[in-house]
């Protein structure tokens, strides 16, 4: 019996998340396991309500649960900080998901943006650090407000944060076996301090443990360029929070966009949080046009992570099947052809 706790959140993420609970139970009906959710109601709405954002409490609940599913965060009457730290950052951060792991995975009759460019030449998988750099919160203003106004944030990088989500990446490079190769994206040429820290985890730790592993590099901005001119030169990469944030706008676009990509916030040895990438889309709030695909991807890494491997295969089988139907006519919101809800159906009558 899985624990499992729900977090819509704000804008759509109630309503894919819906779906991907949809396809859920679909996977339990088929394969026979249970489960139990738990939904709490973190997010915008409660903030204005009450100030409060994750409390303490709930994060020590949130460690007793097998895995955690989230909608999105982010409220239109909220400026932007407070929900995203308070919220998405401190149960990342607070749980220790160290791991961002966003597959980059172009699935057939979806639509790329990309010339000539097709299923076989965009499957890969980013590996991002997910509790350092320049989201680690350190540094401060001084004099706001005055002409001597000064800022730092600082992009705190420890060994031992690097070396383990490096590690993490040969790790997964080794069990996909595909190419055998993995990438470090950073920018060595420029932030010679911290990314001497990564280069050094890298090479070090693939010299010793993973010898049959072939390292490549690139810096970040060749990384974009890359994507967009061959991203079948990739297989798995490692890199660090921010860039890692912003690659993966990009990769999100290659596989067909917002409505397809997920990403897991995983702890390898406590509790994983799933979500799909994109944000609460406050515009489409409410219409039941938003493409719930990202989220039933989500499900489905979550599934994949707390071992039911066999229903995260027809999940994601599920997925290709009903992409594979011609009955949806596209990715983006309110050009499905379909409601939210009938993309849902559609993929848990296939599971
Ligand atoms: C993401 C998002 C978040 C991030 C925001 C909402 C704080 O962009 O999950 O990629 O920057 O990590
Ligand atoms: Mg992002």
């Amino acid at each position: 019996m899985y624990k499992i706790a729900v977090i819509p959140g704000d804008g759509t993420g109630g309503e894919v998340v819906r779906e991907g609970l949809k396809v859920l139970e679909a996977a339990a009906q088929a394969c026979g396991f249970r489960y139990d959710t738990t939904t709490y109601d973190f997010g915008g709405d409660r903030y204005l309500r009450t100030g409060e954002t994750l409390p303490d409490s709930a994060l020590e609940e949130l460690r007793g649960f097998d895995a955690i599913y989230l909608g999105a965060i982010g409220h239109p009457d909220v400026p932007p900080g407070p929900l995203e730290v308070g919220i998405l950052l401190r149960a990342r951060f607070g749980l220790d998901q160290y791991i961002n792991l966003r597959p980059v995975k172009l699935y057939p009759n979806v639509d790329c943006p990309l010339k000539d460019k097709g299923p076989e030449d965009i499957d890969f998988v980013v590996v991002r650090e997910n509790t350092e750099g320049l989201y680690s919160g350190m540094g401060g203003v001084q004099y706001k407000g005055t002409p001597q106004e000064v800022s730092t944030q600082i992009h705190c990088t420890t060994r031992f944060g690097a070396e383990r989500a490096i590690r993490y990446a040969f790790e997964l490079t080794r069990k996909r076996n595909k190419m055998k190769q993995l990438h470090l994206v950073a920018k060595t040429n420029v932030l010679t301090y911290v990314h001497d820290t990564w280069w050094r985890a890298f090479c070090e730790v693939g010299d010793a443990d993973y010898p049959e592993i072939r390292r490549e590099y690139a810096h970040v901005d060749a990384c974009c360029m890359w994507f967009v001119k061959n991203p079948e030169w990739f297989d798995v990469i490692v890199v660090d929070n921010m860039f890692g944030d912003i690659i993966t706008d990009l990769g999100a676009m290659i596989q067909g966009g917002m409505g397809v990509a997920a990403g897991g916030n995983i702890n390898p040895q406590g509790v994983s949080m799933f979500e799909p990438i994109g944000g609460s889309a406050p515009k489409y709030t409410g219409q039941n046009v938003i493409c719930p695909m990202a989220a039933i991807a989500a499900a489905q890494m979550m599934l994949d992570v707390i071992g039911e491997e066999e229903a995260a295969d027809r999940v994601e089988k599920a997925m290709i099947k009903a992409l594979g139907s011609g009955k949806i006519k596209s990715l983006a919101a309110g050009r499905m052809g379909m409601s939210t809800s009938e993309v849902g159906d559609l993929v848990a009558s296939l599971v």
